[in-house]
Order: C-alpha cells, then sequence, then structure tokens
C-alpha cells in the first residue's frame, strides 16, 4: 500500500538506523518512524487495547493514533509524526498505555 516515490536505495554505511524490537530498521534522512517501519515491513506497530487486534499506521499525518509505539522509553508516541534519529529505540505497543 506505501510505497516510496523517490526509488534511490537506502545508504547502510550513512549510519540511518533505528532499532525496532531489537533489530535494525535502516531509514532515509527525513523519514518518520512510521514511514521507516513500513518501508521495512515491519507492521504490525501496536495492538488495540479494546481486543489486541494488530493495528498499523493509517493516516500518516497525526489524526487516526493507529501508529503509536513506545520512543525510546516513552509510550504513546505518534509514529508518523516523530522523525527518525539514528539509535533511537522503538518498540510495539502492547494494549494501554501505563499512567504515571
Ligand atoms: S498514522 Fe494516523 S496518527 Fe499516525
Amino acid at each position: 500500500m506505501f510505497t516510496r516515490v523517490e526509488r534511490s536505495a537506502i545508504l547502510p554505511a550513512s549510519g540511518n538506523v533505528l532499532d525496532f524490537e531489537s533489530s535494525p530498521v535502516p531509514f532515509r534522512s527525513g523519514d518518520s518512524v512510521a514511514a521507516a517501519l513500513l518501508a521495512a515491513g515491519a507492521s504490525p506497530l501496536r495492538e488495540s487495547p479494546v481486543d489486541d487486534s494488530p493495528r498499523a499506521p493509517y493516516c500518516m499525518m497525526g489524526v487516526c493514533f493507529e501508529c503509536l509505539v513506545e520512543i525510546d522509553g516513552k509510550q504513546n508516541q505518534q509514529s508518523c509524526l516523530t522523525k527518525a534519529r539514528p539509535g533511537m529505540i522503538v518498540k510495539r505497543q502492547h494494549g494501554a498505555r501505563m499512567v504515571g
């Protein structure tokens, strides 16, 4: 469903790599976390707190909240609005976020 307009390859030597569930995910400069994860085939990104159904980014513009992940230990981060940075640690969000 999601394809990149630009067809150039990601350069592995660029250092643009984030960690998703303990796996390296390369990204292009300017990518959002959601774009990087979708391009890498890393989906779903979370589970519904209601019925544990798998969820993935949908709107890619901050409206639907289907892209929530944990980034560097902070839950409920909208991955479509977060710019990917080298070394960031991203994890799937399971169910409702912790409070406190
Ligand atoms: S994909 Fe809809 S808010 Fe992120």
